[in-house]
């Protein structure tokens, strides 16, 4: 949500900022815009509506910079809608100061009010303009110098933020802070960056810094300073910086999301490595043993995420509460944080995020820390707030999602959680022999993800059928339920065709009514122990003359006289089922959209990290 960027060093800076930007492009895509400093010592703003390649149109023009110092923003609006006036970066009314920020600053009328009051000019409809202005006015004050200024801007916001500021007093340097939006500094040979993950100076920066939340860091191309709210100096405490420039590339895939898809047999088996003990019939989680013993005896188990990672939990409710027989609740953090949850002891959180930035899923687990509930973090993004401030956890290790519909991070978190699964119920009751059997339908996961993608040309041909219809119902039972939820929501967010996931027996109390001749209706209906009552959906469906498409297993036959169109998946143990099951509906979804012509990696309205509630 918002992407900020932002450059100390020799080389050119426009060309880092841009290509930053459009590293972060993901986060948000409706304007954006960069400042830099010229040899004449004045800023260049250059704005504009739209994606980053409409602002790179803009650039032609400029003038000669001093190649030292540039700040860059990719904006997901929030106060004021994606026009030139409300992108970033804002000045204030000197014309001196430039700010980017991600978040949103909640007393932003106070201040604007204050500073009104006080002479200043907005152009803008932006929470973020009462920054610059706030700085311009401390300035004022005799003796204050731009740490000063900025520190108390800092002290006088509420609400989240990462800010970052320039001066063309300072020509050297950048200033920025964050609380609750993340920042990330990387330390690079006589250059320095920042920016909202590490993506744009992969490849460029050895080191990388997570800075303190509330403390200021003060950057110029040689140096990396931090300083508390008091002005004291603190020690940076840097880290190699991992991740390989390939893996935010797209080679040779036409969009991101095609090229997730497609990594997950990789990114599974990456997930369950060194965790899944084949000749155990086991799991080990290093991250949780801190906790395990809270884990293994939990009287109950929440999970709390939001979207796509919602529905991995509710997929690992399925798991956990049949195979290691504990009582799990799956709740959405937005809801959550918000109920006054009564939490109990034996209660153990588990929070789950790919980003490790979502601000509900980020509240719920304050909320449950301060209330003294055991919490863990299953998380992708190394380093992110979820993942620092759980302390304890799971990290997925699917490497960067790029394509804003989640996809390889949905079938790792789900390997996560069947992990869990397995090493709670080996804990508590089941055998090692059947240990080794559920291990070893683990261990092939991968590979029945790999065959499950091969039906793409099937799947391409159904698009091309369905490419005009309106609505489409997924359906699906136990823990297939939530496959279809998910199925449903990938078609949603990158075909803009509407869709519904139900539980199928679910579905003749309201969604029945839809049915006649145009409605597709995918059910996800392998050979678990529930085949029989979804055979029985279908028949109710097909009654009503909808358009029956089967997520079927491989050699079932039964299915042939009951489905339109048939898509084979391997089979595999049920409550496995969903990390084979899923992938064939993502790759509907995205041919769906191809079809539809829709921007695949970035459709409209939606940004892959919500860091705003
Ligand atoms: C956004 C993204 C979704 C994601 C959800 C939760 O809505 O577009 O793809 O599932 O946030 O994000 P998280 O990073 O917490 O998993």
């Amino acid at each position: 949500m918002c992407g900020i960027v932002g450059y100390a060093g020799e080389k050119k800076t426009i060309p880092i900022l841009i290509d930053g930007l459009k590293r972060l492009e993901y986060r948000g895509y409706d304007s954006a815009g960069l400042a830099v400093i010229s040899k004449e010592r004045r800023l260049e703003v250059r704005k504009s509506p739209g994606r980053v390649s409409e602002l790179e149109a803009t650039l032609k023009d400029m003038p000669e910079t001093g190649n030292r110092i540039g700040i860059a923003h990719t904006r997901w609006a929030t106060h004021g809608e994606p026009t030139k006036e409300n992108a970033h970066p804002h000045i204030d009314c000197t014309g001196n100061i430039a700010l980017v920020h991600n978040g949103i600053i909640e007393n932003y009328e106070a201040l604007r009010t204050y500073l009104e009051e006080r002479g200043h000019t907005f152009i803008s409809k932006t929470d973020t303009e009462v920054v610059a202005h706030l700085i311009e006015e401390f300035l004022k004050e005799k003796g204050t110098t731009f740490l000063d200024a900025f520190i108390k801007a800092i002290q006088h916001i509420k609400g989240s933020y990462a800010i970052v500021a320039i001066s063309v007093l300072e020509p050297d340097t950048i200033y920025a802070s964050h609380l609750s939006s993340p920042l990330v500094i990387g330390q690079g040979e006589g250059e320095n960056f920042l920016a909202s993950d590490a993506s744009p100076f992969l490849g460029k920066a050895s080191e990388v810094l997570y800075p303190p939340e509330d403390e200021v860091v003060v950057i110029t191309k040689d140096e990396i300073k931090l300083f508390d709210l008091n002005k004291n100096k603190r020690d940076p405490v840097f880290e190699k910086l991992e991740g390989t420039l390939e893996s935010i590339q797209k080679g040779s895939y036409s969009h991101f999301m095609l090229k997730e898809i497609h990594e997950q047999p990789e990114r599974i088996r990456d997930a369950m490595r060194g965790r899944l003990l084949l000749r155990e019939g086991d799991a080990k989680l290093g991250g949780l043993e801190p906790i395990w013993g809270d884990i293994v005896n939990a009287k109950r188990i929440i999970i709390s995420a939001c979207g796509t990672s919602w529905h991995a939990g509710l997929v690992g409710k399925y798991m956990l509460e049949e195979i290691a027989r504990v009582h799990t609740d799956v709740e959405y953090a937005s809801e959550l944080r918000y109920r006054n949850p009564v939490f109990e002891k034996g209660d153990v959180l588990f929070v789950i995020s790919q980003s490790g930035e979502t601000a509900d899923t980020l509240a719920t687990l304050r909320e449950a820390k301060s209330k003294g509930v055991t919490v863990a973090g299953i998380v992708n993004t190394v380093g992110s707030t979820i993942a620092r401030e759980a302390g304890v956890g799971v990290y997925i290790h699917a490497g960067p999602e790029i394509g804003v519909a989640s996809t390889k991070a949905f079938t790792s978190q789900v390997s996560i959680l069947a992990l869990i699964t397995l090493a709670i119920g080996r804990a508590k009751y089941i055998t090692q022999e059947k240990g080794v059997v559920i291990a070893e339908a683990m261990n092939a996961l991968p590979e029945k993800v790999g065959r499950a993608l091969g039906a793409e040309d099937e799947i391409k041909s159904i698009a091309r059928d369905f490419k005009n219809s309106k609505n489409f119902l997924y359906l699906g039972r136990g823990a297939n339920f939530p496959t279809a939820l998910e199925g449903a929501l990938k078609l949603k967010e990158i075909s803009y065709i509407h869709a519904e996931g139900y539980p199928a027996a679910e579905m003749k109390h309201g969604p029945i009514a839809l049915i006649d001749e145009n409605m597709p209706v995918v059910f996800v209906a392998p050979q678990d122990g529930i085949y029989e009552k979804v055979l029985s959906n279908i028949e109710e469906v097909r009654a009503r003359k909808g358009k029956v498409i089967a997520i079927a297993n491989e050699g079932d036959d039964r299915i042939k006289s009951l489905a339109d169109y048939i898509i084979r998946v391997p089979r595999t143990l049920g409550w496995l089922g969903p990390i084979v099951n899923v992938a064939p509906l993502q790759l509907l979804a995205y041919y769906l959209a191809l079809e539809r012509g829709c921007p695949i990696d970035q459709p409209r309205n939606l940004a892959k990290s919500v860091t705003v509630e």
